[in-house]
């Protein structure tokens, strides 16, 4: 089991997170949510349900810990409590701009600030097109200092016929930059049922 960070923000992406978050958990492994205002202001509107009504069918799960992104003494805030790996899906280029910056001022960019000084995986779902000059350096800066920048681009070399299909897979591919192998995940050259 392992224990990874998840940033939700007011990107684009809502559906993903939750895909991110059920293969996760699905997997055996611990859940650490933290969302931004507008991440759940996006997510009622893209999921068309209530941030509320959506976070409780997680709320039960004795794997899923939530916390307050104003909250700069939860223990995400922290390199002393140790987690294996923290994803932000969907990653807006504002929080981006602000984890490049390092400016720490809420627990999402506190956490992904804390992932890059103590070396441990961080994977950022950018959306957002096309993208800036400024978006493309933000992105250059998080690379060279040890972050992953995954746009949820399709692989459409695998034939998706749905959206549902390219959401999980997409959030597979997530999954496989966190170090996990999710039941999902689809590998070129495998055949599959
Ligand atoms: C419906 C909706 C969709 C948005 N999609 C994106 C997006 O895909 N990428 C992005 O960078 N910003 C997007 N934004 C703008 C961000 O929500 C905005 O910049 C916000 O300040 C980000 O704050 P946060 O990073 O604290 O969540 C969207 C806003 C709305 C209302």
């Amino acid at each position: 089991m392992k224990k990874i960070a998840v940033g939700l923000t007011g990107a684009s992406g809502s559906t993903l997170a939750n895909s991110v978050i059920k293969q996760l958990l699905d997997g055996g492994h611990e859940v650490h949510f933290v969302a931004t205002q507008v991440g759940e202001k996006v997510l009622s509107y893209e999921l068309e349900t209530p941030y509320a009504t959506w976070l409780s069918n997680y709320l039960s799960h004795p794997h899923f810990i939530k916390y307050d992104n104003t909250d700069l003494f939860g223990q995400l805030a922290s390199g002393s409590y140790s987690i294996d790996a923290m994803v932000i899906v969907p990653c807006s280029m504002g929080t981006l701009g602000k984890i490049a910056h390092g400016i720490s001022d809420t627990l999402i960019i506190r956490a992904a600030d804390v992932a890059l000084k103590e070396k441990r995986p961080l994977v950022l779902v950018t959306r957002e097109t096309p993208l800036s000059g400024i978006h493309l350096q933000n992105m250059l800066t998080l690379t060279q200092n040890g972050a992953t920048i995954l746009p949820p681009v399709p692989a459409y070399y695998n034939r998706p016929t749905t959206v549902d299909e390219i959401v999980t897979q997409t959030a597979a591919r997530v999954l496989l930059s966190l170090g996990i192998k999710s039941e999902s995940h689809r590998v070129w050259g495998e055949t599959h049922a």
